[in-house]
């Protein structure tokens, strides 16, 4: 190791029962940027809101320039160069960009905020990530990806020497990606420290020099990234070899089940047409930002439509709102769970009923146990790593609050599955009880719309594919003609 100039010593932290981090020590170089890695629940998250002040440790010490400093507060760790992109989006809604950027240091010129000076110094940081966006603009109406752009604009505002990140690439664009890796690289230049936390093998192999893994709270091991395979990366992880095959899938496909004739956004130009069969999985597949998410939330009566004509089973259907398209048996699996999908201060239980409350009603009353049962079993079926039903959502780890909202729409009687992006935060093997509860759905007479970023599930999973671009169908492509390059050329 040359120049150490960050270390973690010997950190512990518990959150009865459970010990999320033991005894962690790591060293940091100046300029490096390192992959932090470790299945759902590892303890990543963990500890960095211990470096950002977030949490309080238990016991250890953290040392820069080999001087021990106390991180206190959010405010503290800033002071001290340290920034952080969080998993879950933190900005506020109702507030512009550039107050979103400078909140709680808003410039003052002569007692008064100074907007002008605020709004420029906002539209300087926005060019260096290179989001082309008017920094007055409110951060509701932007997208995910637009979100997470601005929580990276915010941690560089600071003057950070070392910015920790939590996930930062889930949402985001291939060309946002790119940035984001152009960003990184530049910190780097300036000696600035990184730190990557992704379940995506591929950006860690592109981006990182070094990896950490962490399982079950404790440091497996640090190597070069350029000395470790794939493989080598899953082993540390989960603490066995893998199988990293997808599953095989045999179950027939039926007649249609959904019928979907001249569907078109309010506002928008492009109309879209498509059907599904009963037993099959659809794929959609698609750059990020090519319209997908919008074209499934149109069909679910989550956005305002033009047009549209939607037939179940041959019968025509209204839905209006996602109340009719529940009724109608579809479900939607959102992507984005922390503003859609679950009530965090709510117990893992209730969060996976509120989807179907009639299953755990006895006559008018909520029977416990039923309650209890359906819980559970989701808890075994999808491998989430929690102590008891009754703990709050959002003590859960990110990859974890993710299955449950799995398991509040498996847990309807639904027959129609839209999934978006269902396995973003998971982990390598999580992904793959994943993968086995859609054909678990489909053997069963269910229908799966499978909106995925990742190529390979995509290409291993469905059984049709519909490829978007610009908010249109661009292309189909029927199961044997479904391959990477196939789907690339529609879809760019
Ligand atoms: N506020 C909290 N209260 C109680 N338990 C918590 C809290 N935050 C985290 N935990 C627990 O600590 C452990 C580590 O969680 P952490 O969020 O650090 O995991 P992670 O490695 O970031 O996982 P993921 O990849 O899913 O984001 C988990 O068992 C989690 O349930
Ligand atoms: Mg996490």
């Amino acid at each position: 190791m040359g120049d150490v100039f960050f270390e973690i010593q010997g950190v512990s932290k518990r959150f009865e029962p459970v010990q999320a981090l033991s005894d962690v020590s790591i060293k940091l170089e100046k300029g490096e940027v390192r992959a932090l890695a470790g299945e759902n629940g590892a303890g990543k998250s963990t500890l960095m809101k211990i470096l950002n002040g977030n949490y309080k440790k238990d016991s250890g010490k953290v040392l820069i320039d080999g001087k021990e400093v106390e991180i206190t507060s959010s405010l503290k760790a800033a002071e001290l160069g340290i920034a952080i992109i969080f998993q879950e989006l933190n900005l506020v809604e109702e507030l512009s960009i550039a107050e979103n950027i400078f909140v709680g240091r808003l410039k003052k010129k002569n007692g008064l905020v100074d907007w002008k000076g605020l709004y420029e110094d906002a539209g300087v940081l926005l060019k260096e990530v290179g989001f082309d966006i008017d920094p007055r603009e409110l951060v509701k109406n932007l997208s995910i990806a637009g979100k997470q752009m601005v929580e990276i604009a915010k941690a560089l505002s600071y003057n950070s020497r070392i910015v920790l990140m939590d996930e930062p690439s889930a949402t985001l664009t291939q060309n946002e990606l790119k940035k984001l890796f152009h960003i990184i690289r530049n910190l780097k230049q300036k000696g600035i420290t990184v730190i990557y936390i992704s379940h995506r093998m591929d950006e860690i192999f592109e981006i990182c020099d070094n990896i950490t893994v962490l399982r079950d709270g404790c440091v497996i091991d640090t190597r070069k990234v350029s000395e470790v395979s794939y493989d080598d990366i899953v082993r540390m992880m989960v603490g066995r070899d893998m199988d990293q095959t997808f599953p095989v899938r045999t179950s027939p496909i039926g007649d249609e089940v959904l019928r979907v004739k001249n569907l078109r956004r309010r506002g928008e130009a492009a109309s879209a047409e498509f059907y599904l069969r009963q037993g099959e999985v659809l794929g959609i597949s698609g750059l990020v930002g090519a319209g997908r998410t919008e074209m499934m939330r149109a069909l679910y009566g989550a956005d305002y439509t033009d047009s549209g004509e939607i037939y179940i089973h041959g019968e025509r259907v209204k839905i209006r709102n996602p109340r009719d398209a529940k009724r109608a048996g579809l479900a939607f699996l959102t992507e984005d769970r922390k503003g859609e999908g679950l009530i965090l201060s709510f117990p893992i239980k209730f969060n996976i009923e509120m989807a179907n409350f009639k299953n755990i009603l006895q006559g008018i009353f909520i029977s416990r146990d039923k309650e209890s049962k359906i819980s559970e079993r989701f808890r075994k079926e999808l491998a989430i790593k929690i102590h008891s039903i009754s703990q709050a959502a959002k003590t859960l780890s990110g990859g974890n609050q993710q299955k449950v909202v799995l398991a509040k729409w498996l847990n309807t009687s639904a027959d129609i599955f839209i999934m978006d992006e269902p396995t973003r935060g998971i982990d390598v093997g999580a992904k793959h009880e994943i993968y086995e509860l859609i054909y678990q759905l489909v053997k069963e007479g269910k229908s799966v719309i499978l909106i995925s970023s990742e190529l390979l599930e995509i290409t291993s999973l469905c059984d049709r594919v519909l490829v978007m671009k610009e908010g249109k169908i661009s292309g189909e492509l029927q199961k044997e003609e479904i391959c990477s390059e196939s789907v690339m050329k529609y879809a760019l």
